[in-house]
């Protein structure tokens, strides 16, 4: 795997480490690398009131383009250190859409790395391999 792959990974466990989920216990830690090199980390950030919670991929994609709307998201990684063997977690169906969204905003694709705590990591070239028939603004001009 690429250095910078790798370096993508450890930021998102290390993110994990810094999860608010008191209700789930399940810490994730998402980290993303813009074009221009930089790196926004984000985690899970859990609520009394379940809904108002939010997953550690959105955290970090809000964070990152609400800093940097012009921004380009290169590679998206995401990883629950937690959680052992070589499977890794995936992304929820929100989550999903959301990096799907930003895809779309920068005309570019967004690679997504799915890290496990043994260090295998399954790669995606672009976040619509996640989200078949998905829905997006071209559907509202329909
Ligand atoms: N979670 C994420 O952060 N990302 C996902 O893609 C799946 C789920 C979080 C949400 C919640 O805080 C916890 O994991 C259990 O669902």
């Amino acid at each position: 795997m690429p250095v910078a792959d790798q370096e993508l990974v450890k930021r998102a466990s290390e993110a994990a480490a810094m999860a608010y989920a008191p209700y789930s216990n399940f810490r994730v830690g998402a980290a993303l690398r813009l074009k221009d090199g930089a790196i926004i980390a984000g985690n899970n950030q859990e609520n009394a009131s379940f809904p108002a919670g939010i997953c550690a991929e959105r955290t970090a994609l809000h964070a990152a383009m609400s800093n940097h709307p012009v921004g380009v998201v290169d590679s998206i990684a995401v990883v629950v250190p937690q959680v052992k063997g070589d499977m890794p977690i995936s992304p929820c169906g929100i989550c999903r859409q959301a990096l799907l969204e930003q895809e779309t905003r920068q005309g570019s694709p967004m690679r997504v790395l799915l890290g496990t705590s043994e260090g295998t990591v399954i790669e995606l070239a672009a976040a619509a391999d996640l989200l078949p028939l998905h829905f997006d603004r071209s559907q509202l001009e329909r």
